[in-house]
């Protein structure tokens, strides 16, 4: 998708203009406009639509705050105006923003920009389509902030594709291309570790929960290290890269529990997309992300409950429940992180039903090791970028529910706190400070949310971006 500079919009099919007051459209409209807009106005309408001369006019009289129930208004509004437009079959639009905040127009764009997404590569006869560009004809934003924009909005793209293609057309060595592409394009170093060389490795948890299906494993490792890097350690970002989850023996029922189960890769979605915006953003900053992947099966030589493994760190783990197979794959990945004595490691998966069955749709669930500080300024940025995060407790007792007879932990704790458990178990397997990111609520949706769209939200990629900003105080 293109977001363009561009002062030229008089050819643009649809126009969104967006004030504050509505004497602020006496430059861009005709007096009949303006009276038509009159009229409405005292109807008590705050965005109205305007039709003239071929164009459609998509007015919008938006709140001035700066806070952030505002910025979601605003991404709210404009998300709907695009709605608009793709019914209108729009090619493109043009905004002309008179908000005068940086803040606000990039609310104002980035609402536009997320609404403007479809997921139509597998239909044959798309009912609709996103439109091919959006011209941003007036606003506070200079041309690099409106490009640096544009490479967000791509990144969050590129995590909803990953998350909606199904695992016919996107298993674990697909999922590793699709990193390369990544790199290629945005400029980060991508390496993937085949199944001889995770063997080799000694990684037991990826490596167990591989043993039912007939595709390999693999292990992608991203970098992003600029010599402007402002951070001597990294931050290690690691994702959950379960391309599909049917709980393997310890099978999900269907009809419902399994259909969605594409979805568990959400959390390698997030990581790939951030490490692709931090990439074309250019950002001065050390990052790694590390994205274990395989699909959960019960197929052939599928691992037992009852079966004790060994892990990539040499821990033992008493398999009671070969569908809590995230966090094998997880904590693998995590310490192997220890390799670039990471400041601070972030992982994000869709982790548990738990964390879903909490607090739904409205937000991830947050937990870990770090510093409070660290964890408040997830929280904050999180509501910044609405991509909001609920702290859960870290008490050390939830710990001791993963003590096994026989191994060194059980995967599973006990029949309540399962978010929570699977976070200790995920901090079981490093020192580091330690965030854990549990995105089973928010990766995926049944029914669309304003600009967040049925299916993969891409959720975790603003987050990380504004957090990674903030934690180093760039951009
Ligand atoms: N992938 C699931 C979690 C999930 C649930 C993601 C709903 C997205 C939506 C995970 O692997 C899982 O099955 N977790 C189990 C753990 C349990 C067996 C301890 C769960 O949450 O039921
Ligand atoms: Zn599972
Ligand atoms: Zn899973």
């Amino acid at each position: 998708m293109k977001i363009s500079r561009s002062t030229a919009t008089s050819n643009a099919q649809a126009m969104l203009l967006a004030c504050t007051a509505p004497t602020q459209l006496k430059a861009l409209l005709t007096p009949a406009q303006l009276a038509e807009l009159k009229v409405r106005n005292k109807q008590g309408e705050s965005q109205v639509e305007l039709y003239q001369n071929g164009q459609h006019l998509l007015c919008m009289v938006l709140p001035k705050g700066n806070d952030a129930a505002t910025l979601e208004k605003l991404r709210a509004a404009s998300s709907k105006a695009i709605q608009r437009c793709q019914e209108l079959r729009a090619k493109e639009v043009g905004i002309h923003s008179s908000l005068g905040r940086e803040g606000l127009d990039h609310a104002l764009i980035e609402g536009a920009a997320l609404a403007n997404y479809r997921f139509n590569r597998h239909l044959s006869k798309p009912k609709d389509a996103p439109l091919a560009r959006i011209k941003v004809a007036a606003s506070s934003l200079s041309a690099n902030a409106i490009k640096q924009l544009g490479a967000l909005m791509d990144a969050v793209h590129l995590a909803r594709d990953l998350v909606n293609e199904p695992l016919n057309h996107l298993n674990a060595k697909e999922l590793a291309s699709a990193a390369k592409m990544a790199g290629k394009e945005a400029g980060f170093k991508v390496e993937v570790f085949n199944k001889q060389k995770i063997a080799a490795l000694k990684m037991g948890g990826l490596l167990a929960v591989n043993q039912g299906s007939l595709d390999p494993p693999t292990f992608t490792i991203m970098e992003w290290k600029p010599k402007s890097a402002v951070n001597s350690s990294p931050m290690v970002l690691v994702g959950k890269g379960i391309v599909y989850d049917t709980g393997g023996l310890s099978l999900k029922p269907t009809p419902n529990s399994m259909d969605q189960m594409k979805c568990d890769m959400g959390g390698a979605a997030a990581v790939i997309g951030a490490m692709y915006a931090v990439a074309a953003q250019n950002l001065p900053v050390h990052l790694v992300a590390l994205v274990p992947a395989t699909d959960n099966r019960p197929g052939g030589n599928a691992y037992a409950p009852g079966d004790v493994i060994t892990m990539y760190d040499g821990q033992t783990v008493e398999v009671l429940n070969t569908d809590a197979e995230g966090r094998l794959v997880m904590a693998d990945a995590i310490s192997y992180a220890e390799k670039y004595q990471p400041e601070l490691i972030v992982d994000l998966a869709t982790l548990t039903g738990s964390a879903a069955h909490a607090i739904g749709t409205k937000g991830s669930v947050i937990m870990g090791s770090a510093d409070q500080k660290v964890l408040n300024t997830f929280q904050k940025c999180g509501e910044q970028v609405h991509e909001r995060v609920a702290q859960f407790p870290f008490w050390e007792e939830y710990d001791e529910e993963l003590d096994s007879p026989i191994a060194d932990m059980k995967n599973i704790g006990g029949t309540t706190g399962g978010a929570i458990t699977a976070g200790k178990f995920l901090n079981r397997f490093t020192k580091r400070p330690h965030v854990h990111i549990d995105i089973a609520g928010t990766a995926f949706l049944d029914t669309a949310e304003a600009y967040r769209p049925k299916g993969g939200t891409g959720v975790g990629v603003r987050l990380l971006v504004a957090t990674i900003k903030a934690h180093y105080g760039i951009g």
